[in-house]
């Protein structure tokens, strides 16, 4: 079975078509996932929440990173898979050279980091270097304390400005995805359709390129649920498999997110 790269999903967003993403930490899920056709893998830090019990992102190691994306290598099949680069592991270009190696020798094919136009030659370097990396903006939880609470971000005029200025120039130092996270849908629309990297939302809206959820939210145990959030689960009836594929047509077909997962 061919293993789907960034060139593929820019093709998707080349089409029109919409591509599917789910977090995943072992390679039980990782195979399931793959076998029902969703198109990326991410080993998110969010492992910190929905495996270690932590209430951020904050504290998950490179080494937690590692040992996850291990384990989703093996089990993965056919998806894109995209590893993030945890808290303070890219404070500055060096130190995100060598933990982007950790992170593609553990066996991701793509990188991800979360910042704005202050990561510009870190991204560049990382670029040249022949690493593909992927870009976050929006809430970007590494920062949580910073942005003061898990917030919808750019819902004022200077932030929105802002955001779309940082898509453009994370895309001119060569990001090749870019993920948006509790994002109003009109901007996401506006940021998705001003640059050409594919854009995968959470909490964005219908109007980007691609979805991202996090395992255990669409599977409905977290034991929160955001409003961006849809229990597919529930929905396949209690049928893991069929969650993922549910989850991946209604993505492709445009029916996820509906008005009432997304944020004015
Ligand atoms: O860590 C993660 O799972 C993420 C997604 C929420 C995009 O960054």
């Amino acid at each position: 079975m061919k293993t789907l790269t960034i060139s593929d999903i820019e093709q998707l967003k080349q089409e029109g078509k919409k591509f599917s993403c789910i977090t995943a930490y072992d390679a039980t899920f990782a195979g399931v996932i793959s076998d029902a056709g969703v198109d990326v893998i991410l080993v998110g830090d969010s492992l910190g929440n929905v495996i270690q019990g932590q209430k951020t992102t904050v504290p998950v190691t490179i080494e937690d990173m590692e040992y996850h994306i291990a384990c989703v290598a093996r089990g993965n099949k056919r998806c894109l898979l995209i590893g993030d680069m945890p808290y303070m592991s890219y404070a500055t270009p060096e130190q995100a050279y060598h933990t982007a190696a950790l992170i593609m020798q553990a066996g991701a094919h793509m990188v991800k980091l979360e910042g704005g136009d202050w990561l510009h030659d870190t991204i560049a370097g990382l670029t040249e270097r022949g690493i593909p990396v992927c870009a976050h903006l929006g809430l970007t939880p590494q920062s949580v304390d910073a942005l003061g609470g898990f917030k919808v971000q750019g819902r004022d005029s200077k932030q929105a400005k802002q955001m779309l200025a940082d898509a453009k120039a994370l895309e001119e130092a060569g990001a090749r995805m870019l993920v948006l996270e509790c994002v109003p849908q009109g901007l996401a629309k506006q940021i998705a359709q001003s640059i050409n990297i594919p854009v995968m939302g959470i909490g964005a809206g219908v109007d980007v390129d691609g979805q991202v959820l996090v395992l255990h939210d669409m599977l409905g145990i977290s034991p929160f649920q955001a409003k961006f959030v849809r229990n597919f689960m529930a929905d396949a009836k209690g049928d893991i498999k069929a969650a993922f594929e549910l989850y991946h047509n209604e993505v492709r077909a445009k029916k996820f997110p509906a008005a009432e997962h997304s944020f004015d």
